[in-house]
């Protein structure tokens, strides 16, 4: 664990970068420091691996000072990603990411077999090692500065906004890569960037600091949204805090109807007897095809042009309580689809019940399962399905559920 016990650094044409700030950075998980331009995250950053030094305040690698310790052990022991990757330009992208490993003694073959390793782990087509950094994307060259960091296998990352200069879909794609990196290596990262929504994303603990070096809160994300500490987090928070907290609650509990759905080559029986306002359509296999008013099906003969958009349906067990919320408002019925991972219908839930979850949710401040007791005739848009007395289901605790 890294521990900053009120460390303090004043450069020395006195600007106070950083200012008594206490921190504990917890192994094996993302930390994200995160404020407006010139808080002092990169200081903060850069005292952890002594690239500066504290004016005051001890900072603390596993109980150990980070004074007492050498600075090339203490490096090797950080890897270090920064904005625009800093690649050195001369150098091919296998020898690149060897450097580190070149550099402690690692013969020559060995580095290269690393460095072949770490492009797979980071999604780098292996043909792309012989080129060198200009002929790569930005994004690619973000990820090769990720794989260069991680050739020595150092159990500490200390990223430098080093998301910030690429396009939003392919930053969304370094993002997802990060996560499910550290889920495999399970690194201690402290993580720099002042997009909120990026620390949301990315950080089991997030650390909200103002300008002079303050922190100003330190907590796990759906804390934050659920009580910022002052006016200065809630403004820097943004605007749909509540729709956005909803990401840390799982739409697993909702209970789904099966009523409302039918077949593409349903019975007159069957697109009757549910006596409901409109039906969800599937194909053979059960994936979705549209909603319609029964009145305009056709028993055995379904028109599948006729039907009103399904929209995006939802997984749930992978998808939060915002996404099924998400895809009932954008149902022309007012009515969710959730599908399973193969795409098949599992059911529909109406806006009513997502809306009794939410208030579950957010009153229980953990995730919600509410046991509904739909009753199959309850028609959609009159969204009958109740949400019981919802009960919050077993699992205790805000666990992030999806973007
Ligand atoms: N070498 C230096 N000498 C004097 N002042 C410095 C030095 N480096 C940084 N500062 C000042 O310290 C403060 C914090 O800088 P820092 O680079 O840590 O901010 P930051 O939060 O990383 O900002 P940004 O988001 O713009 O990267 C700023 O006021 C900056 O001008
Ligand atoms: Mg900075």
């Amino acid at each position: 664990m890294i521990r900053m016990e009120s460390v303090t650094k004043r450069y020395p044409d006195g600007t106070v970068a950083v200012d008594r700030l206490s921190l504990e950075i917890p192994d094996r998980s993302i930390t994200v420091l995160v404020g407006p331009s010139g808080c002092g995250k990169t200081t903060t950053l850069r005292m952890i691996n002594r690239m500066v030094e504290p004016t005051e305040g001890t900072i603390r690698l596993d109980g150990a000072d980070l004074q007492g310790q050498p600075l090339t052990t203490l490096r090797r022991s950080m890897g270090y990603v920064i904005q625009n990757a800093g690649l050195f330009q001369h150098r091919t992208i296998i020898d690149n990411i060897a450097t580190v490993p070149r550099m402690i003694g690692w013969g020559r073959q060995k580095s290269r077999e690393r460095a072949a390793e770490l492009m797979e782990r980071v999604g780098l087509d292996a043909s792309l090692g012989k080129r060198y950094p200009y002929q790569l994307s930005g994004g690619q060259q973000q990820r090769v500065g990720v794989a260069r960091a991680l050739a020595a296998d150092p159990p500490v990352l200390l990223m430098d906004e080093p998301f910030s200069a690429v396009d939003p879909v392919v930053r969304k794609g370094l993002q997802d890569e990060l996560l499910r990196i550290q889920d495999e290596l399970g690194k201690t990262i402290v993580f720099v960037t002042h997009d909120i929504d990026e620390a949301i994303k990315l950080g089991t603990m997030v650390a909200v600091m103002r300008t002079g070096g303050r922190l100003a809160q330190f907590a796990p994300p759906a804390e934050l949204l659920s009580n910022p500490a002052d006016d200065f987090v809630e403004d820097f928070l943004g605007a749909d805090r509540g729709i956005r907290r909803l990401s840390f609650f799982p739409s697993a509990g909702l209970e789904l109807t099966t009523g409302p759905v039918v077949r593409v080559d349903a019975t007159t029986e069957q697109l009757t007897a549910p006596d409901l306002p409109y039906l969800l359509v599937t194909d053979a296999d059960g994936r979705p095809l549209g909603w319609a008013e029964p009145r305009d099906l056709t028993a055995g003969d379904i028109a599948v042009e006729g039907l009103l958009s399904y929209g995006r349906p939802f997984v749930p067990g992978t998808d939060s309580l915002r996404a099924a919320l998400d895809c009932a408002v954008l149902s022309p019925t007012g009515w969710a689809v959730a599908v399973d991972a193969d795409g098949r219908v599992t059911g529909v839930v109406s806006q009513q019940t997502i809306g009794e979850a939410i208030r579950t949710a957010h009153g229980t401040g953990e995730p919600a399962a509410p046991q509904s007791t739909a009753p199959q005739s309850t028609a959609p848009q009159s969204g009958g399905a109740q949400a019981g007395d919802g009960q919050p289901s077993g699992s205790a605790g805000v666990t992030k559920v999806g973007p």
